[in-house]
């Protein structure tokens, strides 16, 4: 079992430099996913090569997964992908990151760690500040993703972001209305874990109205 990062060590204080969408991406222009905690990316590699027609930007807090990442990009010459190391909070929030904000057309958080201990819920990274400024921040009809097998976990996710009026929740079989193109055909690798164990998977997918 690896160790959780704790995410509020004052290591995530400082973010690296964050490049311009033209640095990241060989054509900027094209829409923008954003997975959080996306660990060693393998779901953000299939999907940038299912879908050549998307760009997707991972942030992870395990330094060496991204270094790995990065450098798999590079050697496989993908263009339509990138990764950042850090805490996502404290990146998101950071000013520089302003036009990733502004440019996402959605956002997956799959199966995020779930800090058990309730004086460890501070840790996860939904949190009611972090959706207040999503609602500030994003464009009307970003969709957010999220998926997790632990039960109570989704409770917690699901209270925050529908307590916030400016999410609403998408019924699975409305999904094709909004002409999105789906992450979730692509199984994480903590989903295939999931799945090959035949446990249950909570997931819920909201719009920005
Ligand atoms: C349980 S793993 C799930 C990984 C992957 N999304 C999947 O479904 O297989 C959660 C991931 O989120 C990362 N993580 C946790 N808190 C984070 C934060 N605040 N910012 C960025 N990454 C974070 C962890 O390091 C870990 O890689």
């Amino acid at each position: 079992m690896r160790q959780h990062v704790n995410p509020l060590s004052s290591n995530f204080n400082q973010i690296e430099r964050i490049p311009s969408l033209s640095e990241m991406f060989s054509d900027s222009k094209l829409n923008l996913h954003l997975d959080i905690g996306c660990a060693a990316g393998e779901f953000l590699f299939d999907l940038a090569l299912d879908n050549t027609s998307w760009n997707y930007l991972g942030i992870e807090i395990r330094e060496k997964l991204v270094r790995n990442a990065k450098s798999k990009v590079i050697e496989r010459e993908i263009k339509n992908l990138y990764f950042v190391f850090g805490n996502a909070n404290n990146i998101l929030n950071d000013v520089q990151s302003k036009f990733i904000i502004k440019n996402l057309k959605s956002i997956s958080l799959n199966f995020p760690d779930p800090w058990f201990k309730k004086r460890h819920y501070k840790r996860r990274v939904i949190q009611s500040e972090f959706i207040d400024f999503l609602s500030n921040s994003l464009q009307k009809g970003t969709l957010i993703f999220i998926k997790t097998d632990v039960e109570d976990l989704f409770e917690y996710m699901d209270c925050i972001i529908s307590s916030n009026f400016c999410f609403q929740k998408i019924d699975k079989k409305d999904f094709n209305y909004y002409k999105s193109f789906n992450p979730n055909k692509i199984k994480t690798n903590r989903e295939k874990y999931v799945i090959l164990n035949q446990l249950d998977i909570f997931e819920r997918i909201y719009i920005k109205i």
